[in-house]
């Protein structure tokens, strides 16, 4: 690829854009080409210049609120049993001044909180005007479930969907909308849930726990959700508000130690979350697929757009600080501002007595297979007729629901080569299995990471590579993606078929 030409070609395009802005026109017709949205009044395509509510307006420094939890419906032994009943709803962020979210069951983020092994049976039904489906980001389930865009629930349609979670899986998850076209939309428009399986057995489990839920927000001066622009098409959507459970700036007592579970749910914004040395102790014990081997002490810890993980802390004094986002660069293109240190909680701390973690948490195998069996790429391609001025692509191509990319065995050990031939930070999910990466190459040079842990999305810094290696048990088909989710829904997807 000419990235050299490709970066040319894409400042170009943004002056372009600037002085004559895309089209309501183009960017409809964009869209029309792939499927008819005649019946969808609601979705009006988003203009470039749309006003946005002053941050002041935004109550903040309120005390952290739990997430929501949905109940069981079920009273059998190892069943969880809910509905998930999407549908507009309006919340009040601003007192007086309701904001129409689309949630699950009505609630904002609501969380399913199961023990492992647990047979989850869940009746979604869908009354937006949009089909959707529900992905579960992270579980190893069949793709029969997880919420394919090939098998949208349509407006006003319910679907029932079971499956049975493995009895030595556990960790952090979540689930979100995944249909063909909506899914930035969805997710932006508030659809997200967390997912919490527990191990009965778990090393840390005398530690008191808190959920901390990253999502964005983007609103307007009506208090709305903002449509995407063209560079939040280009960029990834950031919004002016960073909510932690739904909360602006709250604060978030600590007292004693604590084990946070965290949850990156933005669209595109990464966050490199600060944990001072002078303020609090803090060991990173769980990442995208749970528990690490051993903890490892941090000071910082960088999750992009899907990634979780878990942090336990412990405050050195008593005191307050800034739990900050440290700025961040991603290569975004066009007129951009710098990115900055972004403050997203006051904590409070209480000091108690700690308590002090194993020396090991989990036994993690070595990531073995040591040839590649497929190459994923990432690449850009100018495109004035995309919402985003340009096309975000995998192995060359935009994602097809009909295309099948790759062919691979159920049960056979894979090594994939995933290379961000692009000058953005792109990042890599793979539905299903959990995956470990073996090394990293970055420009020529090849590093290996310096822990174990289990991972469903992985951050790619501009041309760099990284070799992962995974089994999928199931059958049938899986995506794989860049998280940032504007560019998963303009294609940057691939699918493979585990036959
Ligand atoms: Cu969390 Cu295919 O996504
Ligand atoms: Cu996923
Ligand atoms: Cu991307």
């Amino acid at each position: 690829m000419p990235n050299q030409k490709l970066l040319k070609n894409l400042s170009y395009l943004f002056i372009f854009s600037l002085s004559s802005s895309i089209s309501f026109a183009q960017q409809h017709n964009h869209h029309t080409s792939h499927q008819d949205h005649s019946q969808h009044a609601d979705m009006v395509m988003p203009s470039s210049n749309e006003e946005l509510l002053s941050k002041e307006l935004m109550p903040k420094g309120q005390p952290l609120q739990p997430l929501p939890v949905l109940a069981n419906k079920s009273k059998q032994p190892g069943v969880f049993q809910t509905d998930l009943m999407i549908m507009p709803t309006k919340v009040e962020l601003i007192p007086n001044k309701p904001t129409t979210f689309w949630l699950y069951e009505q609630k904002v983020l609501p969380v399913i909180d199961v023990m492992a092994g647990t047979t989850v049976k869940v009746a979604i039904q869908n009354h937006l005007s949009q089909g959707t489906t529900v992905h579960w980001h992270g579980l190893p389930i069949s793709p029969q479930v997880d919420g394919n865009p090939q098998h949208p629930i349509k407006p006003g349609d319910t679907r029932n969907i079971e499956f049975t979670l493995p009895k030595d899986f556990s960790g952090t998850y979540w689930f979100h909308p995944h249909p063909h076209e909506y899914t930035a939309e969805q997710v932006y428009r508030g659809l997200a849930g967390a997912f919490i399986v527990r191990d009965p057995n778990d090393p840390l489990k005398a530690i008191p726990e808190q959920n901390l839920f990253f999502s964005d927000l983007k609103l307007d001066k009506e208090v709305q959700i903002a449509n995407n622009t063209m560079l939040d098409w280009m960029n990834g959507r950031e919004g002016q508000f960073q909510l932690i459970n739904a909360q602006y700036q709250p604060v978030i007592s600590l007292e004693g130690t604590q084990r946070w579970r965290i949850w990156n749910g933005n669209s595109a914004r990464y966050l490199k979350l600060s944990f001072p040395e002078d303020q609090v102790e803090a060991y990173q014990v769980a990442s995208d697929g749970g528990l690490l081997e051993k903890p490892q002490a941090i000071t910082s810890i960088l999750l992009t757009p899907g990634e979780r993980a878990e942090i336990v802390l412990t405050p050195k004094k008593q005191g307050e600080f800034t739990l900050t986002a440290l700025a961040y660069e991603r290569g975004k293109m066009g007129n951009v501002a710098k990115e900055q240190d972004l403050p997203l909680a006051q904590v409070k701390m209480q000091p108690k007595d700690k308590i002090s973690l194993p020396e090991k948490l989990k036994d993690i195998p070595n990531a073995a297979k040591a040839a590649v069996t497929y190459k994923v790429e990432f690449t850009e391609v100018n495109n004035p007729n995309s919402p985003a001025g340009v096309d975000f692509l995998v192995n060359g191509k935009k994602h097809d629901l009909k295309r099948v990319d790759f062919t691979i065995k159920s049960g056979e050990e894979q090594e994939w080569e995933i290379f961000n031939n692009s000058h953005m930070d792109h990042s890599f999910h793979l539905h299903g299995p959990q995956f470990q990466v073996k090394e990293y190459e970055l420009a020529g040079k090849v590093t290996k990471p310096s822990f174990k842990e289990l991972k469903d999305t992985i951050n790619l810094k501009p041309y760099e590579k990284a070799r992962i290696v995974f089994v999928d048990y199931d059958k049938g088909l899986r995506m794989y993606h860049c998280h940032i989710l504007e560019h998963e829904t303009l294609g940057m997807m691939g699918q493979v078929e585990i036959k």
